[in-house]
């Protein structure tokens, strides 16, 4: 049944090179990788550029050495990371949110939308009684949600056709967070997770992506452009997004409005490069802006990606999901959560349940 829903989709093959070679292995993968790597960013995320050599990191002096929160159970720090780019140096201002009774803790590296991160409805207290730490920044602080050249955008010299969008610049100050995690000691380096909600689950997706050292990459609600397949999608289209919101992404995605069926590409492709490592796709029953149909068999067209090292990917029954029934077995994870597109308790709830058990 799932597999006449995706043919249906018609999707551009994942498994095969470009020069025809079908890819069974992970060695055949990791060549398969770099093509779709580039791929995408030449057509859809733009070019990220190379990282810088360094991040550096000041306490803020307003945070002190850290406040107690959650009676006592955690210790929340502003922390000013800086890295030099080349127009010169950048400074982002992260949350850190550790708990005190966990010597080195596993994290989530999560783009909020606001200023001041987290936001009122990211369970912080239960994400620290789960022995994760958050680490948090506004993605707002990288570069505006707008056409302007600003912060990050500002500073690196961008193609026109094939430069990176702005989901890219938040990608990148995520993975940016993370070169910093990996020297301070107290997290669990080889357990960092990214996450984020609708454009920001774009973000977060991009970036499990394309940093292989983040162990989990959960992407909520990221509907179009993110986890939900464009071919056959409902709600919003490759059309309206590149219209809509073009310094998202590069200037080549707008040659594929209203022609998906043509790209070489699709979204699976997307996921599936988060693998082997696990990818965890929340939707939410109501989203149909988003599709969760869409993003389900999104995960279900990546899976191959995992076969090919060896690891089950999506592990579903032979059906649509279900309503408040993750699946959470398999490389790829999925679920359909009861209501309206937001970044619930639920949904981190479940996405903890799921790190806890198999430890990533
Ligand atoms: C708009 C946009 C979506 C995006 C959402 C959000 O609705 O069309 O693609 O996910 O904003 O970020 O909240």
């Amino acid at each position: 049944m799932l597999q006449e829903k995706l043919n249906a989709r018609r999707l551009p093959a994942l498994m095969t090179m470009h020069n025809g070679q079908p890819v069974q292995t992970p060695d055949g993968w990791r060549e398969r990788r770099r093509e779709l790597m580039d791929l995408l960013s030449r057509e859809e995320y733009g070019v990220t550029p190379a990282p810088p050599t360094a991040v550096s990191a000041a306490v803020d002096p307003a945070s002190g050495q850290g406040n107690s929160i959650c009676a006592g159970k955690a210790v929340r720090q502003l922390i000013r990371l800086s890295f030099d780019t080349p127009g010169g140096p950048f400074t982002f201002t992260l949350t850190l949110i550790t708990p005190t009774r966990v010597p080195r803790a596993p994290a989530f590296v999560y783009m909020d939308f606001q200023a001041n991160p987290p936001s009122a409805n990211v369970p912080v207290e239960e994400i620290i009684d789960h022995g994760f730490a958050l680490a948090a920044f506004s993605y707002q602080d990288i570069t505006s949600d707008g056409p302007a050249s600003d912060g990050l955008a500002a500073l690196y010299p961008r193609d026109e056709k094939t430069g990176w969008g702005k989901l890219g610049m938040g990608a990148f100050a995520a993975s940016r967070v993370l070169d910093y995690l990996e020297t301070r000691g107290d997290i669990d380096e080889a357990r960092v997770g990214v996450t984020g909600h609708s454009r920001l689950g774009k973000a977060a997706l991009w970036c499990g992506a394309q940093d292989e050292r983040f162990s989990m990459t959960v992407a909520n609600d990221s509907g179009c452009s993110g986890a939900a397949i464009s071919r056959g999608k409902t709600g919003e289209s490759i059309d309206i997004i590149a219209k809509r919101f073009p310094f998202w992404f590069c200037g080549n995605y707008q040659a594929w409005r209203g022609r998906e069926e043509e790209a070489p590409f699709d979204q699976h492709m997307v996921v599936a490069l988060c693998a082997p490592r696990r990818v965890y796709v929340c939707s939410a029953s109501m989203d149909d802006w988003a599709d969760p149909e869409s993003e389900f068999l999104s995960c279900a067209a990546a899976s191959p990606a995992w076969t090919a090292h060896r690891v089950p990917g999506l592990i579903t029954p032979d059906a649509l999901p279900e309503t408040d029934v993750p699946l959470t077995e398999g490389g790829v994870c999925y679920h359909k959560r009861w209501g309206t597109h937001d970044y619930s308790r639920t949904d981190w709830l479940w996405q903890m349940a799921c790190r806890e058990r198999f430890h990533v």
